[in-house]
């Protein structure tokens, strides 16, 4: 057991068929897989997700590039879930991720950067309750 954190492979991570080597990353981390799915977010889900960016120049861009095909969303426990996955995934921009982390080995760049983290606890509960039903956790 421990907290809780929510990740999504992003589409690109998809595409490349990077899926099965960064989930067992994930796995080999320490982290349990409470809850997952494939699945794709529609420009309102995409919208509604990345609100805090909305200002921000790439938002645009960015909701276009989730949206452009399938994602794995996905809850993981672990002690210290939100900040060890973030430690594990690595810098927003490949070109900073320290060596061994998800994003230093398959992000292609800032915007499509292979996975996301939650940055809180509260952040990871919003998340989760967004993609996933109480029925969904295990
Ligand atoms: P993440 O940190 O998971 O959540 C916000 C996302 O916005 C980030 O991943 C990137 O996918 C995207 N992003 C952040 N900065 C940029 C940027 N400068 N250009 C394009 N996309 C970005």
């Amino acid at each position: 057991s421990g907290n809780r954190t929510f990740t999504m492979l992003k589409p690109d991570a998809i595409e490349n068929g990077h899926m099965g080597k960064i989930i067992d990353m994930i796995i080999q981390a320490g982290f349990s897989i409470k809850a997952m799915k494939l699945t794709r977010l529609t420009e309102e889900q995409a919208k509604k997700f990345y609100e805090v960016h909305a200002e921000r120049p790439f938002y645009g861009e960015l909701v276009e590039y989730m949206t452009s095909g399938p994602i794995v969303a996905a809850i993981l426990e672990k002690d210290n879930a939100v900040a060890d996955f973030r430690a594990l995934i690595g810098a927003t921009d490949p070109a900073e991720a320290a060596e061994g982390t998800i994003r230093k080995y398959y992000a292609e760049s800032k915007g499509r950067n292979a996975v996301h983290g939650s940055d809180s606890d509260e952040n990871a509960a919003i998340e989760s309750k967004f993609h996933f039903a109480d029925s969904e956790i295990f």
